[in-house]
């Protein structure tokens, strides 16, 4: 069988052969040039592709042809590239580094960034409607949970409960749990719903999905609040201290890195759990742990 570190690969170079397609330069919009450049900047520098590989390997554990997926697998990347474009932005974190280069802004100035993540966050509905593996019914699916993840009651939900807290003494865990489900969560839970849907799965296994995926990016998010105050700037590819220097609270702040990390093995430890129905994909598993213990 064929290893984790393989199949990880596979699925990486997959995601990024069809990011260079779907923003493949048409000659008609040489007017967009500085525009498609933008995304394309941002989108080619690099990341872990973690969403991609949720939905690959969600499909693919339940028996799916993850090739089917490459439509939502690549939607989900330039959403979360957006995510992070306006994220970085002066009026947000002011991050100027970002994927080990400077921020989408720093670049390319605020207007085109902010335009860059507006592209970004529409086109990738434009691919799944106009996708050949997947039928009317997967891509209707598809659509509308991918869309929810997004809004208001998704990441830019969580955005701004984000942006409120740095004015804020008085956040709690509750707060901050609530904060990472929406902002980081629902990402990645419907990466994984994606996923299954693609392989044409039951409600029960999409709810199985979505639970791991909430847990998974909880743990995430956790560890992201602790990288940002033990990792470099080099191995991160983002600047460090930036939750200091917007007042944010996080686990870090409530609990300290020790707790902090115990928390998050904790629920590493839930999400594995919820992989039971999925008969313990050991794909997934190492997957899991791998981001756990993960550097950057
Ligand atoms: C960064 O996400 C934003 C968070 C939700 C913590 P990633 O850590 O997945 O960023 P890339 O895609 O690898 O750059
Ligand atoms: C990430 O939160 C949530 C997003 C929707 C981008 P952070 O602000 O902690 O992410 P980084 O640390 O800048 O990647
Ligand atoms: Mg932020
Ligand atoms: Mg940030
Ligand atoms: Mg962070």
């Amino acid at each position: 069988m064929i290893g984790f570190k393989e199949k990880l690969c596979e699925y990486i170079s997959f995601t990024e052969e069809n990011l260079k397609k779907y923003n493949a330069h048409s000659e008609t919009m040489s007017a967009q040039k500085d525009l498609i450049d933008a995304m394309n900047y941002s989108l080619e520098a690099g990341g872990k592709r973690i969403r991609p590989v949720l939905v690959y390997s969600f499909c693919n554990a339940l028996g799916g042809d993850y090739r089917k997926a490459a439509a939502p697998a690549a939607a989900i990347e330039m959403i979360h590239t957006f995510s992070l474009i306006h994220d970085d932005l002066p009026a947000m974190d002011n991050d100027d580094y970002r994927r080990g280069k400077p921020s989408c802004h720093k670049a390319f100035g605020e207007a085109m960034a902010i335009l860059a993540g507006d592209a970004l966050s529409v086109q990738p509905f434009e691919i799944i409607a106009n996708d050949e593996s997947l039928t009317a019914e997967q891509k209707i699916k598809i659509i509308s949970c991918l869309a929810k993840a997004v809004g208001r009651e998704g990441m830019i939900g969580g955005q701004v409960i984000d942006m409120e807290n740095e004015e804020r003494s008085d956040v709690d865990e509750a707060n901050l749990r609530n904060m990472y489900r929406h902002k980081t969560g629902q990402l990645i839970a419907v990466s994984c719903i994606m996923g299954c849907i693609c392989a044409g799965a039951d409600e029960a296994k999409i709810q199985a999905a979505a639970d791991y995926g909430f847990k998974l990016g909880l743990a995430f998010q956790i560890i992201d609040d602790i990288l940002d105050v033990t990792s470099t700037t080099e191995e991160l590819g983002k600047p460090v201290g930036s939750d200091a220097e917007e007042n944010k609270t996080t686990f870090v702040t409530l609990y300290g890195v020790e707790k902090a990390q115990e928390i998050a093995n904790g629920i590493t430890e839930e999400a594995l759990g919820c992989l039971e129905v999925f008969g313990k994909d050991a794909f997934l598993t190492e997957l899991t742990e791998m981001l756990l213990k993960r550097k950057n």
